[in-house]
């Protein structure tokens, strides 16, 4: 099974790719594809899909800790 990456993108959506399941709060299964946006800004009209309403009006640039390779 191939291991579940969620990307945080610039000024944008989390990009989740890999074997997932997206449930809402009842355990509703959405239709996804192999890879999909989730809507970070709450601007989206198609939550919790992102339909790229952020562009423009969102900031957030966001970035994991470096780890130190030895
Ligand atoms: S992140 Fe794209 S519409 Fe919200």
């Amino acid at each position: 099974m191939a291991k579940v990456q969620i990307k945080v993108n610039d000024n944008g959506s989390y990009r989740v790719s890999g074997d997932v399941e997206l449930i809402d709060a009842e355990g509703n299964v959405f239709e996804t594809k192999p890879s999909f946006s989730l809507c970070r800004c709450g601007l989206s009209k198609n939550k919790p899909f992102c339909d790229g309403s952020h562009k423009g009006n969102f900031e957030s640039c966001v970035r994991a800790e470096k780890k130190e390779v030895e």
